[in-house]
């Protein structure tokens, strides 16, 4: 009886705490997180998932949503691409107000026991949503990049965390990226997780020693071969594609020219020697180049002397522009460069029509005749207009130079000998124009009444006029037509001397002056009385 009820007892403790166990189990430890029976409960990954996706429908542009593709991709799920620490992402310091955060917050709550919650792997340093926001707006406005045009609005198409990636990791050094470096620092976890590629690492660098240490002596003979170049010049175009070394790239493979400043590594010098030595594309370049550096290549880089930055290319193609509207500024209308802009070829063009304008003065010292631009292969894209081509503009002063609109739009001389005949052919219709006037003079001589033609058959006696005048006959008809051609010659050559090009002026001048000189004295011609008229 006695062993009956001691077993009574046990088995009764036994239901007792096996209820009092199902009781605690039934726990939910999302609402009481600090109930110690939730130290190991694990929230189903469910339910993560589904917080993940009520967050990004309604925001896919945040940060939480790139992280969980970029995980998806590389089918990693540890570490900072565990979906709790993904989820951890936003709802740690990114967007906890949002609906998608509600469970989140509950179960990582102040005084929660959660284990779960103490080992969240979210990224360390993550900007927030707006944060980037704001860095790409005031990086896109400074200057237009690859990514920028994502971004003109916050909204599905502007994944804010790889297009202020991509930004960050074209131009590392700007001021906006400090916290992108401070997020890809090395004591980070994204730099060494899986999915550090396009976040916070691009070009990969070569493997030799000469880019940690290029004094080392046996570095001298270590050659960037001109794959490398050309890999970095695309990484640069392709963030910058208005850049002056792409269009110096351009142009150099237009003319099939790789030696001088049109060998790869000159023209990756161009960009990372002065223009834009901040960008990743220039990585390379600048550890191999750095000071101390014994690489010969670096002393030897053939790059473009006095060559302007893109940034001060554009500011004179600005300033030209707002002072005259010109053919080619329409292609760079922005506040800020962008694609259609090459800012190199744009300003070299408007500079070669308007080569006195004071924003010049750096294409004139870029293109002196003591530059390597001025004797390169390229030179026609950017120096010396290639007459064939290049569009004669309105002088309203005197000007020398051949290139003018002569009347027609298909009359511009091109070349001297062009010129010599637009010349002569000026020169000579001026003439015309001076024998035709005494022609006219002549005829008018002759046809004038006679004195005794008073009374004169084909006189009409008008009592209005108080006089007589001639009766209609086809000579009025020639002096009209003689009127009419030498006001048109008079217009004509009087539009010739308005072009304003003093050869064109004094070819004018010279032809009415050699013209009276033989012809204007007939004009005092007088007719012979003969005794029957
Ligand atoms: C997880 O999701 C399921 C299905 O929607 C739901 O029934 C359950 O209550 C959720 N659990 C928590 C802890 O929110
Ligand atoms: C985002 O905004 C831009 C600019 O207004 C627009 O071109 C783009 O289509 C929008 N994207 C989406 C997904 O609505
Ligand atoms: C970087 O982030 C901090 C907060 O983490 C913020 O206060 C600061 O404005 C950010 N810096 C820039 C340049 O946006
Ligand atoms: C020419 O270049 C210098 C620097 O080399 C710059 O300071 C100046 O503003 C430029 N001039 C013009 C007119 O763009
Ligand atoms: C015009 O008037 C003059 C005299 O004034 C006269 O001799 C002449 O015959 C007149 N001619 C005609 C056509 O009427």
């Amino acid at each position: 009886m006695k062993f009956l009820s001691t077993t009574t007892i046990i088995l009764f403790f036994i239901l007792i705490s096996s209820s009092l166990f199902v009781v605690k189990g039934q726990v939910d430890c999302v609402t009481q997180s600090n109930d110690a029976s939730c130290v190991n409960y694990v929230y189903p990954l469910a339910n993560i998932t589904a917080d993940i996706n009520s967050l990004c429908v309604s925001m896919p542009y945040m940060p939480v949503c790139s992280i969980q593709q970029s995980c998806n991709q590389v089918s990693s799920t540890n570490g900072i691409c565990d979906p709790f620490s993904i989820l951890g992402d936003s709802c740690l310091h990114d967007m906890p107000g949002m609906s998608g955060c509600n469970n989140f917050k509950k179960l990582c709550a102040s005084g929660s026991v959660v284990k779960q919650c103490s080992t969240v792997d979210s990224i360390t340093n993550l900007p927030t949503t707006m944060q980037m926001w704001a860095n790409i707006q005031s990086i896109c406005t400074e200057m237009s990049m690859a990514g920028c045009e994502k971004c003109t609005k916050l909204n599905a198409t502007c994944d804010v965390l790889p297009v202020y990636s991509t930004l960050c990791l074209a131009m590392p050094e700007m001021s906006q990226c400090a916290n992108w470096t401070k997020m890809c620092q090395s004591t980070g976890n994204v730099l060494s997780s899986p999915i550090s590629s396009g976040i916070c690492t691009d070009t990969p660098t070569p493997a030799t020693n000469c880019f940690s240490d290029p004094s080392d002596p046996k570095c001298t003979d270590y050659i960037y071969t001109s794959a490398n170049s050309n890999t970095d010049i695309s990484t640069l175009c392709k963030s910058m594609p208005y850049m002056t070394a792409c269009s110096i790239q351009k142009s150099c493979s237009d003319a099939s020219s790789t030696n001088g400043i049109c060998a790869p590594f000159s023209i990756l010098g161009d960009s990372c020697l002065h223009d834009m030595p901040g960008m990743s594309g220039c990585s390379n370049f600048k550890k191999l180049c750095a000071s101390g550096s014994v690489v010969e290549q670096c002393s030897t880089v053939d790059s473009i002397t006095n060559l302007p930055t893109t940034m001060q290319l554009f500011a004179g193609i600005k300033s030209i522009c707002t002072e005259m509207a010109m053919d080619g500024c329409e292609k760079c209308s922005g506040n800020s460069p962008t694609t259609t802009c090459d800012v190199l070829p744009v300003y070299s063009a408007l500079c070669m029509s308007m080569p006195d304008m004071s924003q010049c003065a750096n294409w004139t010292k870029m293109c002196s005749s003591s530059g390597q631009l001025y004797d390169s292969q390229i030179t026609s894209d950017y120096c010396v207009a290639s007459t064939q081509d290049a569009v004669p503009i309105m002088r309203m002063y005197f000007h020398t130079g051949i290139l003018d609109y002569i009347l027609f739009k298909s009359w511009v001389p091109r070349t001297d000998r062009q010129f010599a005949g637009s010349w002569f052919a000026i020169f000579f219709f001026a003439i015309f124009f001076e024998l035709e006037k005494t022609l006219r003079s002549i005829l008018e001589k002759r046809w004038a009444p006679k004195k005794k033609d008073s009374d004169d058959d084909n006189l009409i006696n008008s009592s209005l006029l108080k006089g007589s005048y001639p009766k209609f006959s086809y000579r009025d008809i020639i002096r009209g037509s003689l009127h009419a051609i030498e006001l048109t010659c008079s217009y004509a050559l009087m539009l010739v001397a308005m072009t304003f090009n003093v050869a064109l002026f004094f070819a004018v001048i010279a032809g009415v002056l050699v013209g009276n000189i033989l012809f204007g004295r007939y004009r005092n011609y007088t007719p012979r009385v003969t005794c029957c008229e």
